[in-house]
């Protein structure tokens, strides 16, 4: 048996929550590694849809979860969230949920910041405007609040003066009125006890679970596209998404991360700004959109579709760590009759079989495909191979082929039941 780790292979939707979700039933902990409530994870389950942004996947299942030291945590909006999942009949209790004591806190200002400048830009990012990039910013920037910080108001005021004087500065600088250091300090001093205890160690919880031979799932969140190394720089997140994260973000060697699964939608879609080699900004696109639902989990934003890009998940499984694949939304190609797929691409006349590192070149690459014919019968909730049409097989092993990596698990539809599971990840 071994630890899995799940990261998005492509630019991020391609139904990780479920995925997650599922695995959790046979981990014993889940953690989140990176990211903040910049992430959007669905997870169906009977009657019952559960969007969950900041609390780990494991919830759903009442299984340990930890919110690791490299997720940005927005102290207001996890209350919120608790409250939300708490209305829909799961309660989350500190026995359930640990929030690492040298996690980053996201506050209004960062939140604020990352709208300005969304808004001030000539050339947009497209964020979710949730302050993710601003709060990264002062974690490197080593000015940042950190969740153990609530448990020690006292050092507060000197902590907030630090951040004010840079962060101040920039609020000027856009027209905006400065952060008032004491209401600040209210609003943290409020908000710390129900914050407080939830409050642990990330790293001591993963050992002892180490130790007792526990199961542990690490949940990525965004993807490989988005790397701020390995991504479509600069339209890409301000976190690390590749598996290698998973050890740093929640505080175990890299060894103990496991098999790592990348999760792969069966066509691509990206929302925000950005390079997009495969985009369909036609009828084509339009019916992937509608079949497939693409609408952000968390600003309800459009998503641009298009082709399979087999040139990009070749290389994230590459950067990613990727150990096999799990491919998702297979029905929403039900009934094309033909299917494209991008082997490689052409810049300046040359074929180019990976996705070059400058953001002009990744614009200028002109996708070169395969064409596939599709299937009529459906695939939706298809829980073995046996019930997959001939020309559905066929596409996942030309991308298994293409890819360089094999599926290890099919979703066939949102339910979490709806899977097939060819290899066991943990395994
Ligand atoms: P940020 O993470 O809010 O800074 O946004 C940076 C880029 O990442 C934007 O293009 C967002 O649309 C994208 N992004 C951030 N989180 C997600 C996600 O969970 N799914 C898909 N795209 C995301």
């Amino acid at each position: 048996m071994t630890n899995v780790t799940v990261i998005g292979a492509q630019w991020g939707d391609e139904g990780k929550g479920k995925i997650i979700d599922w695995l959790s039933n046979r981990a014993e902990m889940v953690v989140r590694f990176q990211g903040g409530n910049n992430a959007g994870h669905t997870i169906v389950v009977g009657d019952k849809t559960y969007k969950l942004s900041l609390l780990p996947s494991g919830v759903v299942q009442g299984k340990r979860s930890i919110i690791g030291n490299g997720v940005v945590v927005d102290p207001w909006s996890l209350l919120d969230e608790i409250a939300r999942v708490g209305a829909a009949g799961l309660t989350i209790t500190p026995d359930i949920l640990v929030l690492a004591e040298n996690a980053v806190l996201v506050l209004p200002l960062h939140r604020e910041l990352d709208g300005m400048r969304e808004d001030a830009a000539a050339q947009k990012i497209g964020t979710t405007k949730r302050g993710i990039g601003p709060s990264y910013e002062d974690k490197v920037g080593r000015r940042a609040l950190r969740a153990i910080d609530l448990m020690d108001p006292a050092s507060l005021p000197a902590k907030i003066e630090k951040l004010l004087a840079h962060h101040n500065v920039l609020r000027r600088g856009f027209g905006h009125a400065e952060v008032d250091a004491a209401a600040l300090l209210v609003s943290l001093k409020e908000i710390a006890p129900k914050i407080t205890p939830f409050i642990g160690s990330s790293w001591r919880e993963l050992d002892a679970a180490k130790r007792a031979g526990k199961r542990i799932l690490f949940e990525g969140a965004q993807a490989v596209l988005l790397d701020i190394d390995h991504g479509t720089y600069p339209f890409v997140t301000s976190s690390n998404t590749v598996a290698g994260q998973a050890a740093a973000g929640a505080g175990v060697g890299p060894r103990e991360i496991g098999t790592v699964l990348g999760i792969v939608k069966s066509y691509t879609t990206r929302v925000g700004e950005g390079p997009f080699p495969t985009e369909l900004k036609d009828a084509t696109g339009e019916k992937l959109g509608e079949r497939g639902h693409e609408f952000g989990t968390v600003t309800g934003r459009k998503r641009r579709c298009g082709w399979f890009d087999a040139v990009l998940v070749r290389q994230t499984v590459i950067t990613g760590g990727v150990d096999g694949i799990c491919l998702t939304k297979l029905d929403v190609l039900d009934g094309f009759e033909e299917l494209k797929v991008c082997t490689h691409y052409e810049l300046d006349g040359k074929r180019v079989d990976y996705l070059p590192a400058d953001a002009n070149s990744q614009a200028l690459v002109k996708p070169v495909y395969e064409t596939l014919e599709g299937w009529t019968d459906s695939t939706r909730g298809a829980r073995s191979w046996a019930q997959l049409p001939a020309n559905a097989i066929k596409y996942v092993r030309r991308i298994e082929e293409l890819i360089g990596a094999q599926v290890a698990l099919l979703s066939t539809s949102p339910d979490r039941d709806d899977t097939i599971m060819v290899r066991d990840p943990f395994l």
